[in-house]
């Protein structure tokens, strides 16, 4: 008897291997697309509630996987990232940046990982602290107080003004560097909506949408160029930025990165890090400005500090900080959905996968999952700072920055950016928001609904 139930549980356990997630019920022929465009992101919550831990979701004739647990996030990311793989959704990209780290796989990916991770580490960071703690101060000078401020706008110039000074150690001039801003909007809007869209126009054809895209491409790489050889005029007598640091990288062989190689990493760098940290920052000041009382308790701290950040190893000097920080990218992580491309036939938990389809995992959702979060959707920075919680919290329930080998490499650099705006902004001022709500809006990062609009107090 024990053995026919045994024999029995195996098949049973067989079967449940075989099967691929639920399938999401959709249009029958369309699928979920309606339910994808006009839930945005809600729809994925509303998936795990109802299905549970995994689904597969349809548009078109197209099936794809959506995975929300945290072992699955870790297995696909982590364990397993040599059969999931950036794919055809990273096309998109390329048209911006060229085939650098972001968007780059296999020997080509790992010996350009190699090269750039000591930029990263301890030397380069300190070198480029310098950068961030020049354009904050610069930036934090030129803050208009009591009127109301698009804060959003606000954070996106800064994180550029960050990037190009860091990158190039000389600014470009307000005017410039509004049209630079300009520019990069237009490109990232465009290749958001190219990589979310069921079918795209071809490129090359002569649209409005493409003309637009194609001259601001044009427009920044024309700048970033110019830069780059003002720099190569100047070396020497310029400070040490991350162009030196990028011309200085060099592989086993000693071979340096060529100069179409620099600037695919420049452009890589400055999309991969410049949006990702301009929505965090929004999401961070539009959070605290809610909460007088967190704010009264981050100035206190960083009042005991002497507001004084020196290098790169003092990041988490401010526990406060660093928890209002985390609980930020918690609630709102700017890499809230990551999709891969299945390269064998496999599985993702007791799930069967097949070889050819997308699949996805999804941190906002594990994020706000309510078994490894209490209260899941309140700010509460607190839950960051209470080591019991962090302590049984699963490997992949917070991944703001992903992990496993492909992994956020800027990930300290926006901490320290984060960090250094924050300690120069609260020694001069407090904000407040009159607007009630503000939601979120999917797009290749999660952005805010409207503005974010705050006004400044002098302290
Ligand atoms: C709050 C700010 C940031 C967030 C939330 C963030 C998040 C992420 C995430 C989730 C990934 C994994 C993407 C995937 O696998 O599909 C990633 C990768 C990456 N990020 Fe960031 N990032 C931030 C800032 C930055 C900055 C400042 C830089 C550069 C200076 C940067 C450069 C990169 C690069 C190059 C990759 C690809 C790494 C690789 O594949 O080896 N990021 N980031």
């Amino acid at each position: 008897m024990t053995r026919v139930l045994s024999k029995l549980n195996i098949e049973f356990m067989n079967q449940t291997r075989l099967n691929s997630p639920p399938k999401a019920q959709g249009n029958l022929f369309l699928g979920n697309l309606f339910q994808m465009k006009d839930e945005g992101v809600h729809f994925y919550p509303r998936m795990a509630r109802l299905y549970g831990d995994a689904i597969t979701a349809r548009i078109g004739w197209k099936s794809f996987y959506l995975f929300f647990h945290p072992d699955h996030i870790k297995e696909v990311l982590q364990d397993k990232s040599d059969i999931y793989i950036k794919g055809d959704q990273y096309n998109q990209l390329r048209h911006l940046m060229g085939t650098g780290l972001l968007t780059s796989e296999g020997k080509d990916w790992e010996k350009q990982r190699r090269m750039l991770n000591p930029i990263f580490g301890k030397n380069g960071l300190d070198i480029l602290l310098v950068q961030i703690k020049k354009a904050s101060e610069q930036f934090v000078a030129r803050l208009e107080v009591e009127q109301e401020l698009d804060w959003s706008r606000k954070m996106f110039d800064f994180a550029l003004e960050v990037a190009v000074t860091s990158f190039f150690g000389s600014s470009l001039d307000p005017q410039k560097m509004d049209q630079m801003a300009h520019d990069m909007h237009i490109c990232m809007r465009f290749v958001s909506r190219r990589m979310t869209n069921l079918i795209n126009v071809p490129l090359n054809f002569p649209v409005q949408e493409h003309v637009e895209f194609k001259s601001a491409l044009k427009r920044v790489k024309t700048e970033i160029e110019k830069l780059y050889d003002n720099k190569v005029q100047n070396k020497g007598r310029d400070s040490k930025d991350m162009l030196d640091l990028l011309i200085a990288a060099e592989d086993e062989d000693k071979h340096n990165l060529s100069r179409e190689e620099v600037f695919d990493q420049v452009m890589s760098f400055l999309i991969a890090g410049h949006e990702t940290t301009a929505i965090t920052m929004s999401w961070f000041y539009y959070l605290l400005a809610k909460k007088p009382e967190y704010q009264e308790r981050l100035i206190k701290e960083l009042e005991s500090g002497d507001y004084k950040f020196e290098t790169s190893n003092e990041l988490g000097k401010y526990p406060f900080l660093e928890a209002i920080i985390n609980e930020t990218m918690r609630l709102y992580p700017a890499g809230w959905v990551i999709a891969r491309n299945i390269t064998e036939d496999n599985s993702v938990g007791q799930w069967n996968v097949k070889k050819g389809h997308v699949l996805a995992v999804c941190p906002y959702v594990a994020h706000r999952d309510p078994r490894w979060w209490n209260n899941p959707d309140d700010f509460m920075p607190e839950r960051f700072l209470d080591s019991e919680v962090m302590k049984n919290l699963p490997r992949g329930a917070f991944v703001p920055f992903s992990i496993g080998k492909r992994n956020c490499i800027g990930s300290r650099f926006s901490l320290m950016e984060i960090t250094v705006f924050a300690l120069e902004f609260f020694k001069h001022f407090k904000m407040t928001t009159m607007q009630k709500e503000v939601g979120v809006k999917g797009y290749v990062t999660l952005k805010t609904d409207r503005p974010v609009r705050l006004t400044l107090h002098k302290k």
